[in-house]
């Protein structure tokens, strides 16, 4: 990546941001795109006739077109929502569920992927959780073996938020298909995928996608579902917008995914993240993935190089991306994250993640220190970075 690209964001000449698993920058074009909705044509979308509703509705439509291309989806299938958490929960609450139902889940999962399931066992809803090694690479007759009749969901993230490890979505798409229920459907958490891996729903072999526009150069308050069969589920907000006609008796709903953004959505929101969408294809997601393996693996080897610094998550480049996660010995993560924004400007997350059934699994009551990367980060900054490290380390 190049300079050219670090000129679209500008925050990147004072800080080293070291936090886009939590929520990526966002490049000049697509702070335009957002501005210039508000500034040049600022109306509500599917509403009116006059020119001004016909042009933001065109803009936004689009922006659909544009993500389901991204994610090799047809029109129609991709719904927007404000985040991950929303997708998901949309899930949970649009199913149906019968008593003795199934869901096979990890303890890689993200509490957006794990609670709104834990919440099911109220109405009889049973979970199965599938354990990864420590270096959080599953075995697959695991998935085997929770697999069965009664699956009615299986709900796997793609990449860990902790560990950065990549799940094999494929293959446990095919164990899916074979050993669950005959209407068992699949999930995948794209939260940490989309914004770094080339994305096929078609190859994935999944039913529905769910990722945040905001961890991919979109706006805040924006995110996405992508529903293979719009059929299986029930929208779960009713009103405005969403129908083909209505009696006082009756309604029908509308068919593309207007059916589930009921109400006036983040117009402008939705508009940016197909600016965010068509800067990553001008950019190139494979030629980012292999630039940000490379910053991944200076991370991983520099971090491991450094005494008294643990280094969670497998180290082989090819099963993980740019999101890593350590410990220095002695340190409390908070202390560490502040000391480096103190001494160096640089942002990292620490704490829990919001994973904490994977925290207790292993072992980090206080949880980890998380760098991540994006394509704005350079090889300069994972060196200063681990220099800092390096110094903090060295004074424990
Ligand atoms: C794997 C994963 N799933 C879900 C989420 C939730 O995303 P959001 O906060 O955008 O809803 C995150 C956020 O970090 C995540 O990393």
């Amino acid at each position: 990546m190049n300079e050219r690209i670090r000129a679209d964001f500008p925050i990147v000449n004072d800080i080293i941001y070291l936090d886009s698993a939590a929520t990526s920058l966002t490049p000049e074009p697509v702070v335009e795109a957002v501005l210039s909705y508000y500034r040049e044509y600022n109306a509500n979308v599917g509403r009116g006739v006059y020119r001004l509703s016909q042009v933001v509705s065109q803009k936004y439509k689009d922006a659909h077109s544009k993500v389901a291309e991204f994610i090799g989806a047809n029109e129609g299938e991709v719904v927007f929502t404000k985040n991950t958490t929303e997708a998901i929960n949309m899930i949970a609450y649009g199913l149906k569920w019968s008593k003795g139902d199934e869901i096979v889940t990890t303890l890689l999962e993200h509490h957006s992927n794990f609670l709104p399931w834990l919440r099911l066992k109220e109405q009889g809803v049973h979970l199965k959780i599938v354990e990864p090694g420590k270096t959080g690479i599953f075995d697959l007759s695991d998935f085997e073996h929770a697999m069965s009749d009664s699956t009615r969901l299986v709900a796997v993230t793609q990449v860990s938020n902790v560990l950065g490890t990549i799940s094999p979505i494929k293959e446990i798409a095919a164990i899916c298909k074979e050993k669950g229920g005959a209407n068992s459907l699949f999930l995948v958490d794209g939260a940490q995928s989309a914004p770094h891996i080339p994305i096929d729903v078609e190859e994935l072999g999944c039913d529905f996608l769910a990722f945040s526009g905001h961890k991919m150069l979109g706006p805040t308050g924006t995110g996405v579902l992508w529903v293979k069969d719009p059929n299986e589920l029930e929208p779960t907000l009713f009103g405005g917008g969403m129908i083909e006609s209505v009696s006082k008796d009756d309604y029908t709903l509308a068919s593309g995914y207007e059916r589930f953004e009921a109400g006036t959505p983040h117009i402008a929101g939705g508009i940016g993240l197909g600016k965010a969408v068509d800067y990553l294809n001008a950019v190139g997601m494979e030629a980012m993935r292999s630039y940000e393996e490379r910053l991944a693996k200076k991370l991983l080897e520099g971090l491991q190089g450094i005494e008294k610094v643990q280094v969670y998550g497998s180290t082989n480049p090819n099963e993980r991306i740019g999101v890593v996660s350590f410990n220095i010995n002695g340190l409390h993560p908070h202390d560490i994250a502040l000391k480096l924004d103190e001494t160096s400007d640089i942002m990292v997350r620490s704490g829990h993640h919001c994973c904490m059934p994977l925290m207790h699994y292993l072992g980090l009551k206080d949880g980890t220190v998380r760098a991540s990367v994006y394509l704005y980060n350079t090889e300069g900054e994972v060196d200063t970075f681990l220099e800092s490290v390096e110094v903090i380390a060295k004074g424990v």
